[in-house]
């Protein structure tokens, strides 16, 4: 029961810190967020043959690649990007481009 309790509490926290909106991007929920992109785009950003590197990133050059991808403005052959904007709101976006633009893009 007081573990019911706790859990209740802590995804209220949880909600509640989602509910802060950050103006800018928050690195740390960008980090979390970039779980879903490391698979093509490779765990330090830089992806491989097949995936471009999207490292080092100025934030507001690849928020603007995202939203492209998320309205279909921008489109790639299997619209693969298209498929892992979809559900991305735009804080996301922000909060992935700002953990990106952290990420050195060479060596
Ligand atoms: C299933 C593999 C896959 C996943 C997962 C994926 N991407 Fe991509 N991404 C690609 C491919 C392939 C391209 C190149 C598409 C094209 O030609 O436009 C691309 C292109 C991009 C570009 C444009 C890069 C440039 O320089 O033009 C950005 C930015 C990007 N991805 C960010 C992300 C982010 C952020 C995530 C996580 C939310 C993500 N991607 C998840 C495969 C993936």
């Amino acid at each position: 029961m007081s573990s019911i309790k706790l859990l209740v509490a802590i995804l209220f926290i949880m909600l509640l810190s989602v509910g802060v909106a950050q103006a800018g991007g928050d690195v740390a929920r960008g980090q979390e967020l970039a779980a879903d992109c490391v698979d093509c785009h490779g765990e330090d950003g830089k992806g491989d043959e097949e995936n471009p590197s999207i490292a080092g990133l100025d934030a507001k050059e690849h928020l603007a690649m995202l939203e492209a991808y998320k309205s279909g403005e921008r489109t790639d052959e299997d619209e693969i990007m298209l498929m892992f904007t979809e559900e991305l709101s735009t804080q996301d976006m922000t909060d992935l481009a700002a953990y990106y633009a952290t990420l050195p893009c060479d060596g």
